[in-house]
């Protein structure tokens, strides 16, 4: 049997969604219920700190905003597949959060008169992003860092690789996990469960995430027989600098900067004559696309084809101090200077709309287990989400799940019994099975394969012919993986089994995003078939689940939770 650690609550993910749930939970429970953070890197390397832009919330309902204009804007933006209730909660909820982070300590960009700044972004009709500087998502994990640093009741498990979540009649009994630094298989057992382990984003090539983002929570969760939800819409954010992929924030054109084609021409006016660089994700990405495919892109490296990102009538000061982050990645990665130089950009995958199910307090239906930003689908974002409800989603359901789980584990005496049964075959699948192969193919060659093909089977434009080539390679390289060669054999750091683990996460998670993808036989937000090019309500308004088989996904549907809105045609 494995070593056995016992605490009330596991919390699967340090990023802004994990650690605001931890805080909530230490805070209603006086901290008293008993926590771990688990996850595999260390807990300040998140990829949460990566998040620059902003978050948004309305704070000036007395100069024209309003939570119900919020409201709009995210509904809308999703093209009307967002639950309306869920919505609701949070555009009511995030101003709180702001102001509590306020008083944690975070260091928001000011306006001259001291009150907290805010600016505009992507498909918002009121600058509502509050900032602090560009590098927003740092500042929030820094404050929510330091405030949890309060509570001895929370036990951080960094470098543990979880490989299994444990359900006995479907309530939660734990997790198993590898402690990466002594090669050690161990089960944390507990009450409850947060899943915050983020969104898959690696499953493309070119991509805004770190590497470490491979999907595992919602993989996991798949696996543990909860559906995952609305996986075929991944947002492509418009501005990914070539060749890396590094993101250049919406900041930038929410600062005033300019898209312009290889003719010099500003070319969204065609696309958004209103909102212009300020559409929406899809509406960009798209728009970009197009001037790329009709001759109107300059030609990039390996097929990265890209526009230009303008900054320069921002001018030096603007830029040094809003959009430090962005000048000081142009000069280190590209060796240019956004103050002289344009930026060279293409959409680039950017976000999972979708992940696991969970009702509207991000309850799952595992008894226990309850899931939180990226990794959750609560469904706030639908179709297409709008720039700056990432990490306002993340704080909102942080502290929802957080109090919920902990009012959860005061209910519960104590953990469910641990299955030994499953213990031990998750023991075997680790170490007899994956650790022991010895097949001829590479698995890094069927990564790259994997991320090839999602690039370009299911890109900003898809089509069936393209999808169904896109599932059929899925397919094949699940069959080659079945033959991968584990190089190192060693159990401490052994980097080729957690990339091996990580990529039989992201094989599943392609699998279902493609088969939901191909299903889905209309054009709505980030999805954008060539072959269905219209929104089509009538068939259509409702969710993509996929369950777990053998044979693979098994899709369900269930409709849009609707309150208050009503479809119309969605123009910018
Ligand atoms: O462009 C950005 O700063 C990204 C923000 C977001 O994804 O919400």
């Amino acid at each position: 049997m494995a070593d056995v650690i016992t605490h009330d609550l596991v919390i699967f993910g340090a990023g802004l969604a994990g650690l605001r749930a931890a805080i909530e939970a230490s805070r209603v429970s006086r901290g008293k219920i008993d926590i771990a953070i688990v996850s595999k890197n260390h807990l300040m390397r998140a990829h949460s700190v990566a998040a620059e832009g902003g978050t948004s919330a309305c704070m000036r309902p007395e100069d024209g905003d309003s939570v119900e204009l919020h409201a709009w804007d995210t509904i809308k933006g999703s093209d009307f597949l967002a639950d309306q209730d869920a919505v609701e909660l949070f555009v009511r909820t995030i101003p709180r959060e702001i102001v509590q982070l306020d008083h944690w300590g975070i260091p928001w960009s000011r306006r001259e008169d001291g009150r907290i700044a805010q600016r505009p972004f992507g498909g918002h009709s009121y600058p509502r992003a509050v900032l602090a500087q560009d590098k927003t998502g740092f500042f929030e994990m820094q404050t929510l860092y330091d405030t949890l640093l309060q509570y001895k009741s929370v036990r951080h498990y960094n470098e543990h690789f979880v490989t299994s979540i444990l359900v006995e009649n479907e309530s939660f009994c734990g997790v198993t996990a590898l402690n990466m630094s002594t090669g050690a298989f161990e089960v944390i057992r507990a009450k409850s469960m947060i899943i915050a382990s983020g969104g898959a984003g690696t499953l493309f090539g070119f991509t805004t995430y770190s590497q470490t983002v491979t999907g595992d929570g919602m993989a996991l969760a798949y696996r543990a027989g909860l559906p995952l939800e609305d996986m075929e819409f991944l947002q492509f954010h418009p501005t990914g600098l070539v060749p890396s992929g590094i993101l250049m924030t919406e900041a930038c054109r929410g600062e005033g900067g300019h898209l312009i084609n290889s003719r010099g021409e500003r070319f969204m006016h065609k696309y958004a004559p209103e909102k212009l660089e300020l559409a929406p994700r899809d509406v960009i990405s798209r728009s970009e696309m197009t001037e790329i495919e009709e001759g109107r892109g300059f030609t990039g490296p390996n097929g990265l084809d890209y526009i230009h990102l303008d900054l320069r009538h921002l001018g030096a000061d603007r830029i040094n101090a809003q959009l430090p982050l962005i000048r000081e990645i142009c000069i280190d990665y590209n060796d240019i200077d956004p103050i002289n130089d344009p930026i060279p950009c293409r959409p680039v995958a950017h976000y999972s709309m979708g992940g696991i199910e969970t009702d509207i307090h991000g309850a799952t239906r595992i008894k226990g287990v309850w899931a939180a930003g990226e990794a959750g689908c609560v469904s706030v974002h639908g179709a297409n989400r709008l720039g700056a409800n990432s990490t306002a989603e993340c704080l909102v359901w942080g502290g929802i799940t957080g109090a919920q789980a902990a009012a959860y584990c005061s209910e519960i005496p104590a953990p469910a019994p641990v299955p030994e049964d499953r213990v031990e075959a998750e023991k075997k699948r680790i170490f007899d099975d994956l650790l022991a192969r010895r097949g001829s193919e590479n698995l890094y060659e069927i990564r790259r394969e994997l991320r090839t093909c999602m690039d370009v089977s299911v890109g900003v434009f898809r089509n069936g012919s393209d999808l169904n080539e896109g599932l059929e390679k899925i397919k094949s390289l699940r069959k080659r993986y079945a033959d991968i060669n584990i190089g190192d054999p060693s159990t401490v750091y052994n980097t080729n089994l957690y990339h091996a683990l990580e990529t039989g996460n992201l094989l599943d998670l392609a699998e279902v995003l493609v088969t939901g993808a191909l299903q889905r036989t209309e054009s709505r937000g980030a999805h954008a078939r060539r072959d269905y090019p219209e929104r089509n309500d009538a068939e259509w308004l409702k969710h993509t689940l996929a369950f777990f088989s053998e044979e693979g996904p098994r899709l369900e549907y269930k409709p849009v939770t609707m309150t208050t809105w009503h479809p119309v045609e969605r123009k910018y």
